[in-house]
């Protein structure tokens, strides 16, 4: 039927965007607006669609972020667990930037994220696509010497 072709199109275009958009982002860094626009006209998509998609879901960024980018779980479970609030301080520190900043040297952006899946270990956080659970104070000050080289 006539009718259903373009619903099944449209389905086909959006369950493709989202990888669309990770491959774009792995590209760049993050999404630029020639990345967004590059890929709703490959996907011959309203650009405001996958801008929108862009912005919704926490795993795209449309602004830069450093070279590595640290996520600190605050979910419900690292709460209770109560790791997270003092390794979120530690890192404060050590980087001297606030959630959501980005060191001087573009070197680090740090963020909080609601769940990392390593609910059981908590205090958790991933660096990049590198998952570290169970963490001290002392080996996340390992981890940034490695990740700044020294
Ligand atoms: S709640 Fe922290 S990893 Fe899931």
């Amino acid at each position: 039927m006539a009718g259903t072709e373009p619903d099944r199109s449209r389905d086909d275009k959006r369950s493709m965007l989202l990888t669309a958009l990770y491959v774009a982002q792995a590209q760049h860094g993050h999404l630029t607006h020639q990345a967004v626009q590059r890929v709703a006209e490959r996907l011959d998509m309203d650009v405001t669609e996958v801008f929108q998609t862009a912005t919704f879901y926490s795993m795209f960024r449309t602004e830069p972020v450093g070279r590595y980018l640290i996520q600190v779980c605050e979910g419900l479970s690292c709460h209770l667990a109560g790791g997270a609030e003092k390794l979120l301080e530690h890192l404060q520190k050590r980087l001297h930037i606030k959630v959501g900043e980005t060191t001087r040297d573009g070197l680090f952006t740090l963020e909080s994220v609601q769940c990392l899946a390593a609910c059981g270990s908590s205090p958790a956080m991933r660096v990049n696509d590198t998952l570290y659970e169970n963490l001290t104070m002392d080996q996340v000050d390992d981890i940034l010497d490695e990740l700044r080289g020294a």
